[in-house]
């Protein structure tokens, strides 16, 4: 599918079928599409999610040796962190849908010297790997965006060798983390449609500890894990803000992008008023909550 072509549907309209395969190809050309602005902003998103990162690789702690394959990859940052831990003589899969993704975190790893990264397209929610083929299992705010997370994390145990440990991150609950929240927000009241649509994967879908520890453990994960950790987000306007979230955020990018001049000038003033409380001194500070799940394969 041409991402170009994705920029202006809206969601809702994933094409002529308008089934479930439709719009899963739908949404992934969304992220093929917005891959440039993950170029743009990599080192940016590796610093608001280091200490995601640091933590994914405490829970999972990948070793000298091993093979470590990192789902959803986007600019790849939490499996070149991994890389260095599994030298000598392990290698790290950077994988994602998004062809564009991947080749964005092939040109990251060459341009840093980091040698023993491959990069595959995978669809997280069908695996294309063998069974038992790898020591650890990393995700950055991926699983969410998968129609069936519980197949995703069945895909995940099928491919984890008896022994090997799965860390991923997922953003908590939407009124826990405003950055993205009142962009969604601004975005229903403006157009009068629910966004991200209902029965759609969105940021949110896996917004509930229970839920998520109840996906890894219906998968026939052990040692499940759930905890939470505060990630702030800043910006040094809300011009950045409104830019940087706008382009990054695949649905919301395409959303944005259908919506008529007028429509986006309301959208800016009701977005300027809902920042207003979390204007500080230099710029724009919000809270924000991430859960970070962990589990093993025995
Ligand atoms: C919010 S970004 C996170 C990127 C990266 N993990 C990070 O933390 O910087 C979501 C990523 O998930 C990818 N993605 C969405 N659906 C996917 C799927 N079904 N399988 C694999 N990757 C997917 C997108 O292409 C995008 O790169």
């Amino acid at each position: 599918m041409d991402a170009r072509k994705i920029i202006g549907q809206t969601i809702e309209s994933p094409g002529p079928a308008g089934g479930i395969s439709e719009a899963r190809a739908h949404l992934h050309g969304m992220w093929e599409a917005v891959a440039e602005a993950w170029a743009k902003h990599a080192d940016y998103i590796d610093t608001r999610a280091a200490g995601i990162t640091g933590k994914l690789l405490d829970l999972s702690s990948p070793r000298p040796g091993e093979r470590v394959l990192e789902l959803a990859c986007g600019a790849g940052g939490v499996g070149l962190a991994a890389a260095r831990l599994v030298t000598p003589g392990g290698e790290v899969v950077l994988s994602d849908v998004a062809a564009s993704m991947t080749a964005i975190a092939a040109s990251r790893a060459a341009a840093l010297g980091v040698h023993n990264v491959r990069t595959r397209e995978l669809d997280l929610e069908s695996i294309d790997e063998r069974d038992c083929s790898y020591d650890v299992v990393l995700c950055r705010e991926g699983l969410m965006f998968a129609f069936d997370p519980a197949k995703a994390a069945r895909e995940i145990f099928r491919v984890l060798r008896p022994g090997g440990r799965v860390a991923l991150a997922v953003w908590g609950p939407r009124e826990q983390n405003p950055w993205l929240k009142l962009i969604f927000d601004g975005v229903s009241a403006q157009t009068g449609k629910q966004a991200p649509p209902p029965g759609r994967p969105g940021p949110f879908s896996l917004q509930d500890k229970a839920k998520l520890a109840d996906i890894l453990l219906g998968a026939g994960l052990a040692d499940v894990s759930v905890s939470e950790l505060a990630v702030s987000t800043h910006a040094n306007s809300f011009e950045e803000w409104m830019a940087r979230t706008t382009a990054l955020a695949g649905p919301l990018a395409a959303l944005l992008a259908s919506m008529p001049e007028a429509a986006k000038q309301g959208l800016q003033a009701r977005l300027r008023e809902a920042a207003g409380p979390y204007t500080t001194s230099t710029g724009l500070d919000f809270p924000g909550l991430t859960l970070l799940a962990s589990a093993r394969r025995k």
